[in-house]
This record gives C-alpha cells, sequence and structure tokens, in this order.
C-alpha cells in the first residue's frame, strides 16, 4: 500500500478485504482490526462475519450472526487510532496533538522529526498532516517498539511517509543536518537531544521546537539547554480538557427577610419533598445545591422554576504533561539570537509566507490569534 491509499491520508467509500477498520460498539468501546475474508469477529455482542462486512460503506452498522448485537464498522483515522491503537508506552493524545500541530506550523510538505517513537500516535497524525509529500523522521532506542511501528507503517500504507530509526537521540544524536522545519521531543531527558536537534533545523528559515515533560524540572533543564542553544521564544503551555454537561435544574426560591422579626426565612421549611425524577445534588462548597431533574420536556417547554445550566463536571481525567515550545534561526552552524536576529528570523518567515508589510502571515496569525496565556483571543 502506497501513502495515496493510505486510509489515514485519504478517503474510501466502501471496506475492502484487508483494510483496517475500527469496530464501534460505543465511544468507550472501539477496536482496530484487520478485516480479512472468511474470518469471523467474535465479542460479547456476538459473532461477526468479515464477509458481511466488505463491500459495506465505511460507517455501516452490520448485525451478528444471530442478529441478537451490531457494530458500526469505522473509516480509520489518527484519531480513532489514538484511541484503539496497541499501547507499548504512554501515548499522547488529542489536544496535546492539535496543540502542537498548531504551534509547530506542520502543513503538507514539512520535514518533521520527531524522538520517541513510542507507540506513534502522534507519528500517525503528523503522517497525516505532512502527506503526501513531507517527511516524518522518527526516532527510538527500544529495538522492538521500532520494528513493531515498521511493521504498523507498512500496514497502514505510511512508510514512504515516516522513517523510523533505531536510535539514542540523547547519546548519539540525530545525525541529521540542515532537514527539518520542526522538531517533537516525547523524552524522559529531552534536554540532552536540544543541542542535536538544533543541527537538524533547514539553514536560513525560522524552526520550531515542542518538547512534552510531565515534570516541571524536566521543563526547567529543557527551558535553560534551549536558551543555551540560541533557541528564542520560550514558552510552555498546558492543555486542559473541562467537560461541560447541560443540565436542567429547578431553582431553589431565594430566602427572605421577615421586616418585623428580622429573621431570614432561607424557605428549608417549605421545601417540597424531591419528585421520583429529581436527584440531590452538591455544590462546590458541598453545600445542598439546586435540584438537578430529568428532563421530559419532549416539547421543548420548561416547568415553573426550571432552567437549563451548563455545569463543569468535575475530576475529567486529562493529560498532565507540559509543552514547551521555542523557536530558532539557525544560519550557518551558529543559531542567531540577538533582537536585530529574531527580526531578520521573522522577516524570514514572513517571505517564506509569500506575505508583505500590508498581508497577514501565518507568522502573524499565529501570534495574534494567542494570547500569553494561551488563550485564543
Ligand atoms: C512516552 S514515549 C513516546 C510516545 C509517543 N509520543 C506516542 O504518542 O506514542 C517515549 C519513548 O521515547 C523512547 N526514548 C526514551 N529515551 C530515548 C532516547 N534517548 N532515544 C530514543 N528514544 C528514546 C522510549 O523508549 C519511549 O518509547
Amino acid at each position: 500500500m502506497t501513502a495515496e491509499k493510505s486510509l489515514f491520508t485519504s478517503y474510501s467509500k466502501t471496506i475492502q478485504d484487508g483494510d483496517l477498520v475500527i469496530a464501534y460498539v460505543n465511544p468507550l468501546d472501539m477496536s482496530a482490526i484487520h478485516v480479512k475474508k472468511d474470518a469471523v469477529l467474535n465479542n460479547k455482542y456476538g459473532a461477526f462475519l468479515h464477509n458481511n462486512i466488505i463491500g459495506k460503506p465505511f460507517g455501516a452498522r452490520v448485525e451478528s450472526v444471530k442478529g441478537n448485537g451490531h457494530i458500526a464498522f469505522l473509516h480509520p483515522s489518527p484519531e480513532l487510532w489514538t484511541q484503539t491503537l496497541p499501547h507499548r508506552t504512554q501515548i499522547l493524545y488529542m489536544p496535546d496533538i492539535a496543540l502542537v500541530s498548531e504551534m509547530l506550523d506542520l502543513k503538507p510538505g514539512a520535514v518533521v522529526v520527531e524522538s520517541g517513537t513510542g507507540s506513534g500516535s502522534f507519528s500517525h497524525s503528523i503522517a497525516r498532516t505532512i502527506a503526501p509529500v513531507g517527511k516524518l523522521h522518527t526516532f527510538e532506542y527500544h529495538e522492538e517498539r521500532v520494528l513493531k511501528f515498521k511493521d504498523e507503517l507498512v500496514a497502514h500504507g505510511l512508510e514512504s511517509i515516516v522513517e523510523v530509526n533505531h536510535r539514542n537521540v540523547c547519546s548519539d544524536g540525530f545525525g541529521l543536518e540542515d532537514v527539518a522545519d520542526a522538531v517533537f521531543l516525547d523524552l524522559p531527558s529531552p534536554w540532552e537531544a536540544i543541542a542535536s536537534a538544533k543541527q537538524a533545523f533547514k539553514k536560513g528559515k525560522v524552526g520550531r521546537i515542542c518538547s512534552f515533560s510531565p515534570a516541571i524540572e524536566q521543563v526547567q533543564k529543557t527551558c535553560l539547554e534551549m536558551e543555551k542553544n540560541g533557541f528564542y521564544d520560550v514558552r510552555m503551555f498546558e492543555t486542559l480538557i473541562r467537560r461541560q454537561d447541560i443540565k436542567t435544574i429547578q431553582k431553589r426560591p431565594l430566602p427572605t427577610r421577615d421586616v418585623v422579626t428580622g429573621h431570614t426565612n432561607n424557605n428549608k421549611s417549605k421545601k417540597k419533598p424531591l419528585a421520583a425524577d429529581e436527584e440531590k445534588e452538591k455544590d462546590n462548597n458541598g453545600e445542598e445545591a439546586d435540584v438537578v431533574v430529568e428532563s421530559d420536556q419532549a416539547n421543548g417547554a420548561l416547568k415553573e422554576g426550571q432552567v437549563i445550566v451548563s455545569k463543569t463536571v468535575a475530576r475529567v481525567a486529562g493529560h498532565t504533561s507540559f509543552l514547551v515550545f521555542a523557536s530558532v534561526f539557525v544560519e550557518g552552524d551558529k543559531a542567531v539570537v540577538t533582537a536585530d536576529a529574531k527580526t531578520v528570523a521573522e522577516t524570514a518567515m514572513d517571505l517564506e509566507d509569500g506575505s508583505n508589510a500590508g498581508d497577514e502571515s501565518n507568522a502573524g496569525k499565529r501570534k495574534r490569534s494567542m494570547t500569553d496565556d494561551g488563550q485564543k483571543s
């Protein structure tokens, strides 16, 4: 399979023998399988004949042999692969991958250097972004992970875009010079790879680097090493997910004050017993909060005192890693770091984007759309 035919970089309408598909039961129950003529998928929802899947459009719901269950077979994508891949290591998830792709300014044709490869979660997304003519050079020192990822690249038709190298980048460097538009590090000691990463950047052009680390001590060492090596505009971000649930609540009446006695009536005595469709909720201070009611408004009407609110769901699982971004402008063997050099670097970036003083370059857009605290403006 070639990159043009890869299901990760292009779209196909119908499921063919040999295709990778995502067997989708619900968002928490998905698995990636290769469709094979005469094979059977057995799980708790029944037996599913692969012959019944071949020829169906991607997304089709297929019944089990006994008709007591059904599964949808989805088109693979880097997003779904990240949710279903065999974990060989900790992996990057979509919120971080999205931010990294945006901040490294990745696009078709870009040349990216990555280490470590790990389970290849990040690599799959990058491959799609830089396809069809870009290149990802990914480095991993664990031999078995390298071999498994090589097999996956062939099975997924990505071997012309992604080149996996078996190498310890901290002790032996990347061995690359003047090739990279961007570098991404997900390593236990990224600071040991910074000097060699600098050599990999294309000369005479602004390059972008990102390092992903779970501990602030790693971040500190990495930032110091970046500055020592002439990287500038060093910034750290953390991606947090905040889920919001939409709920209908029954507002409790506000307390009133008796003008004669001065006593506050908090309406406790007047509180109605909860109906069957109501549940007690605690607010953030552990106090009893407004009552959440099961929404049964088929016609969209609310009962008296009811309002629809958006509530933050506490303790949403998310990543706790820090993303350090920086830029570098390599001229010859020397990174330029003076204020003048930054102007040269930014001008170079603008020229590369084909913009003039009046145009909004990508570099400019990125600066304007992201405020210092990382919020979209
Ligand atoms: C957390 S995993 C990377 C996960 C990857 N970003 C993903 O999304 O699947 C870190 C990987 O770096 C590799 N690694 C650690 N130190 C390394 C080094 N010095 N050179 C190359 N690879 C290294 C580890 O073997 C591990 O597979």
